[in-house]
């Protein structure tokens, strides 16, 4: 059996931040990715909304559109072009993309070549996905108030079942064999858990909850566990708890209180996210951003290119505008941060959203009505 290396390596040491920012008096530049489906509709919103802060209170942004999509794929066959990665990483503070994949591409690998060659290029290790309701009447539960739903889930962003290690042998025959490893390095576990242990203690969190399966996966999630074991031990103030991830996804709908911070694995954590955004009503609350602490990061809303509802002015740009106030506050502008999702959630009050919320008014209306407020 062939098996084949995934084709990013990250830059482990050659990372550096931008020097060129507002501390030296310069914008802060953010590289635009509106890719496909409802990915130009969300990003066009989030565009406004910078702009309406730009105006409001001098923010000072600058941001450049790349065309990278299933459109360019199919016209040139280039998904990420040659020096993309240097380039974001020279030239630009920030990335912002609404979504990829297209029907037309079933295999999607386009998509994945640019959504995970960014991850894996600039080392995004973790991908912080916050879950927090913001109308109790969005929750599908019963007797749940706002300040009951409010945790982040941690996930691993650079290997796990994402690594791209595995083949096919006798493809397409009744014999066929396929192998999808998943590669758990402890650099690469013990990296996300810090992070999660130090996020829990800057904000003052209490709970931090490790999930994996390393019931069934003695191997790879064992390192989970004999790490864990070992980070947990420096953070003496943090109540530590393990579940399984199965009993964890039963816990987040049972009592979603009772959850401050989970740290998992890239595929549970991609799981998790959109099991937890039912919690918010629907993907279209649900923000994420892919950092690397101390060097650009990109910021995505955790929804898909929507291909059904694409092109109809449905799409709820509410996740695309929260991500925007993600990485608003990652590149120092807490209060705007701050701002935007107290906007999002009067919007929300008020009834002033897309029919995924129940309200009556399309993309751009959303859009229009949240930059008039801010
Ligand atoms: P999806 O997130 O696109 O859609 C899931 C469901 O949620 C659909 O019913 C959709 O209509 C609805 N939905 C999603 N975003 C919404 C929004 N903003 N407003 C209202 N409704 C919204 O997931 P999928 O259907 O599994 O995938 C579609 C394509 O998107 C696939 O090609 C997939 O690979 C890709 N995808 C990309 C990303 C990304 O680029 N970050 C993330 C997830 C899926
Ligand atoms: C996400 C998406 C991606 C992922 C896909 C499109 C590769 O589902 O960002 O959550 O699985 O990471
Ligand atoms: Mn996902």
């Amino acid at each position: 059996m062939r098996l084949s290396l995934a084709r990013y390596d990250p830059a482990w040491m050659t990372l550096n931040r931008n020097s060129a920012s507002t501390a030296n008096g310069m914008s802060k530049r953010i590289a635009l990715i509106p890719g496909d489906g409802i990915g130009p509709e969300v990003i066009r919103v989030a565009e406004q909304v910078l702009a309406a802060l730009a105006a409001s209170h001098h923010l000072p942004v600058d941001c450049k559109t790349f065309d990278w999509g299933a459109e360019k794929y199919l016209r040139e066959g280039v998904a990420l072009p040659a020096g993309a990665i240097e380039m974001l990483r020279r030239d630009f503070d920030a990335t912002l993309i609404g979504a990829l994949g297209d029907p037309r591409v079933p295999s999607n690998q386009y998509a994945v070549d640019i959504l995970l060659g960014i991850r894996f290029g600039l080392d995004l290790y973790v991908n912080q996905r916050p879950v927090k309701l913001l109308d109790a009447r969005l929750c599908p539960l019963k007797s749940v108030a706002e300040k009951d739903v409010n945790f982040v889930v941690v996930r691993e962003n650079t290997e796990g079942a994402y690594a791209g290690v595995g083949g096919n042998f006798k493809r397409d025959t009744p014999d066929e064999v396929a192998v999808q490893e998943d590669v758990n390095t402890r650099k690469g576990v013990e990296r996300i858990l810090v992070y999660a242990f130090e996020y829990a203690a800057q904000k003052g969190l209490k709970k931090v909850c490790m999930s994996d399966k390393s019931n069934a996966m003695p191997y790879g999630h064992g390192l989970w566990q004999r790490t864990y074991a070992d980070v947990r031990r420096r953070f003496p103030q943090i109540d530590a708890q393990h579940l399984y991830v199965d009993t964890l996804a039963m816990e987040i709908i049972r009592n979603p209180s009772q959850f401050q911070v989970i740290v998992t694995c890239n595929l549970f954590g991609d799981i998790l996210s959109d099991l937890a955004a039912a919690l918010l009503g629907g993907l279209g609350a649900a923000p994420s951003a892919n950092l690397r602490p101390g060097s650009i990061s990109m910021f995505e809303p955790v929804h898909g290119s929507a291909p059904g509802i694409a092109g109809k002015n449905v799409a709820n740009p509410m996740a695309a505008i929260l991500t925007v106030g993600m990485m608003l506050d990652h590149l120092g502008f807490p209060e705007e941060a701050a701002q935007i999702e107290k906007v999002v959630a009067e919007a929300i009050h008020l009834g002033m959203t897309t029919p995924d919320f129940g309200g009556r008014l399309g993309t751009r209306e959303v859009g229009n009505w949240i930059c008039e407020r801010l």
